[in-house]
């Protein structure tokens, strides 16, 4: 039996569905639609991964448990996958039942037999990317290498999983497995990687509840990679439905983003090795989007929300722009403008007007129905199309759909050319209706095959386009081959496959929402941990106020910070008398570039916090000593 087995990664509940994960679940949902129609049984696993403390937080700060968040949440997934046309078998969330019996029971299994024990943690812990990491790891000492926020020491008891003595076993697989990792420089950053040592990883919690137990110590909750991870198996029915389990694993192929492939090509497999499993394939790292040349930020990803995507130029569309803009595995740029003329140009240009052309004239020439070729029968758009149809089935058999597409639409260009160059309009004028008839028979055959070729790509717009060429809208593997369009059968012209969008008017909308968010982002600019210690925020002590004559604002302090007495005017006099701040201790910005200030030399300023009209001094306890530095 020919099978297939693909997953996506499970998507996070503490935050909407994004360009991200519509990305890289079209991706894998086109492979498994491919893969149906060559024959093969198909399982497609796509879920969300809902324990950890980043969930719990999340949903702390909404006021919702975590499982309520997760619950809200998943219904959005689900919706936006609808409206994608995502063919999933099964859609696992982590706080599935069968999905925590299975990590509990390999957790106990790997306990018993050596690979997990109990030891004392201590290290650098970032909580939005879950992920440990080494002193030697992080950046500027305290910051996570993944994503740049200051991570947080932690120190407890923990259950480790000797990930040491696996180095030796991953480099051997991934030198006989040299196609493990896709693209093959990701590869080599993972070998490289792990031939740097590979340290046993910690895989559980004491400090947080949201996550499965450890099943023989009720103080300990599994760590969410490890949980998660997991799904790829508990998803395909191992301890519920062996007979499933067994026929499909181990996967084809994870599909993931660049950002947690070390999880994917490294822990993954040593998982796996040591609970005893067959290894997957194969992992694809894709490479992630900006958006009109910036970071996908939250304020931007408005202006590329899927649904709104969706809603503006349909869901195929985007399908294939997401597809056949970059090469899968590099990073790209999102831009409607590139959308836009991938639409207006591919889609609407090149093949629906093809289509459009080439039924008016069976609809004109032939009565609208498909003529009988005769052996006189030029070939060349058949030789091109085997040869395209195997094209695309060695680029996708290496996920690369953008050569897969161009392939497709070299097919299509020579259609294009081959119009121009046969002119069935001559052909018919000068009554050769043997030659007329092959012409628009190569042509309806071509389109044919490059509706079903596409067909994994654009499965609605490649339904519609079949049903135009008279055929069924659901092709099968056979239908991979030249000849199979029925002779007689009846075209029937639609509605243009591909309306065009209007460029300008959208373009200049959406510069001007990016303009809006790049004030907004401006205003308060992103800064690095960096640029913030160069501020020396400590604690002063005022021990001198008075007013700055002739003015209700500024009032001349001298503040002690414990090492010296320095003077400084602030406009706080419209909100406190100087009596009452004589004693305070307030926040005090010692580094600021002094300056004469209505005749007065100020070094530094004194912080408060401001709304509109009001004024708030900050209050710090009675005890907080003098120089102690705001970090
Ligand atoms: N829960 C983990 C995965 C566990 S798999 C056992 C996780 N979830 S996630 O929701 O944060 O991210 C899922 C995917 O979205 C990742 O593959 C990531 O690469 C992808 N993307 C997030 N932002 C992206 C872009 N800007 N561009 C492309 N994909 C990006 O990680």
């Amino acid at each position: 039996m020919k099978k297939f087995y693909v997953t996506t990664p499970i998507y996070y509940v503490n935050d909407v569905p994004h360009l991200g994960h519509a990305y890289t679940t079209i991706a894998a949902d086109v492979l498994a639609r491919y893969k149906r129609l060559k024959g093969y049984e198909v399982f497609f696993l796509t879920g969300t991964d809902e324990h950890g403390q980043k969930i719990e937080k999340s949903a702390k700060a909404k006021g919702m448990t975590p499982k309520e968040l997760a619950d809200s949440v998943v219904v959005n997934f689900k919706r936006l996958w609808e409206r994608f046309d995502i063919s999933y078998d099964h859609f696992i969330r982590t706080t599935d039942d069968y999905h925590e019996k299975v990590v509990q029971e390999i957790f106990q299994r790997l306990y018993d037999k050596g690979d997990i024990y109990l030891g004392e943690y201590e290290g650098w812990y970032c909580t939005p990317c879950e992920s440990f990491w080494s002193k030697s790891q992080l950046v500027e000492e305290k910051h996570c290498p993944d994503c740049g926020r200051p991570v947080e020491r932690l120190r407890e008891k923990s259950y480790f999983f000797r990930l040491s003595a696996y180095q030796d076993k991953l480099l051997q697989f991934y030198e006989e497995n040299p196609d493990f990792v896709l693209p093959e420089f990701r590869m080599n950053e993972v070998k490289a990687f792990v031939k740097q040592g590979l340290e046993d990883i910690s895989i559980s919690r004491t400090t947080f509840r949201w996550g499965v137990p450890v099943p023989f110590d009720d103080e300990h909750v599994i760590y969410v990679w490890f949980d998660a991870l997991f799904n790829y198996i508990s998803g395909v029915g191992y301890g519920i439905d062996d007979e499933k389990f067994k026929k499909f694993w181990p996967a084809d192929v994870h599909i993931i983003g660049k950002d947690i492939l070390r999880f994917h090509a490294i822990y993954w497999p040593a998982f796996l090795m040591a609970a005893g499993f067959e290894l997957p394939k194969r992992v694809f790292a894709h490479g992630w989007w900006t958006v009109e040349g910036r970071k996908m930020s939250k304020s931007l990803r408005n202006v590329v929300d899927p649904n709104r995507l969706i809603d503006m130029y349909g869901a195929d569309a985007v399908r294939y722009f997401l597809l056949r803009e970059v090469p899968f595995g590099l990073d790209g740029d999102f831009s409607h403008k590139a959308l836009i003329h991938r639409i207006n140009g591919d889609l609407a240009n090149d093949l629906g007007n093809l289509l459009y052309r080439v039924l008016t004239m069976t609809i004109k020439y032939a009565g609208g129905k498909v003529p009988a070729p005769t052996e006189n029968r030029d070939t060349e758009l058949e030789e091109l199309a085997k040869k395209v149809l195997e094209r695309v089935d060695e680029h996708l058999n290496r996920q690369a759909f953008n050569r897969a597409l161009e392939a497709i639409w070299d097919l299509i260009r020579a259609a294009n050319k081959y119009v121009d160059v046969k002119a069935p309009w001559a052909l018919n004028k000068e009554d050769k209706k043997e030659e007329l008839g092959n012409v628009l028979y190569n042509l309806l055959e071509t389109l044919r095959l490059v509706g079903v070729m596409l067909y994994p790509f654009m499965p609605s717009k490649m339904g519609e386009m079949l049903a135009q060429l008279g055929c069924g809208s659901e092709p099968k593997e056979e239908d991979l081959n030249w000849g199979r369009i029925q002779v007689g059968a009846e075209v029937a012209k639609g509605k243009p496959l591909f309306p065009k969008v209007e460029e300008e008017k959208i373009v200049k909308e959406i510069e001007k929402e990016v303009a809006e968010v790049e004030k907004k982002e401006e205003a308060i600019p992103e800064i690095s941990i960096e640029d913030f210690a160069k501020l020396n925020i400590i604690v002063a002590q005022v021990v001198e106020a008075e007013r700055v004559p002739k003015t209700d604002k500024l009032l001349k302090l001298v503040v002690d910070t414990g090492t010296e007495k320095r003077t400084v005017v602030a406009g706080i006099g419209a909100h406190y008398k100087p009596e009452e701040l004589v004693g305070k201790k307030v926040l005090y910005l010692s580094n600021l570039m002094p300056k004469k200030l209505r005749g007065i030399m100020s070094c530094g300023m004194i912080l408060a916090a401001s709304k509109g009209e009001e004024l708030y001094l900050p209050v710090l306890p009675d005890d907080t000593p003098l120089g102690a530095r705001l970090r």
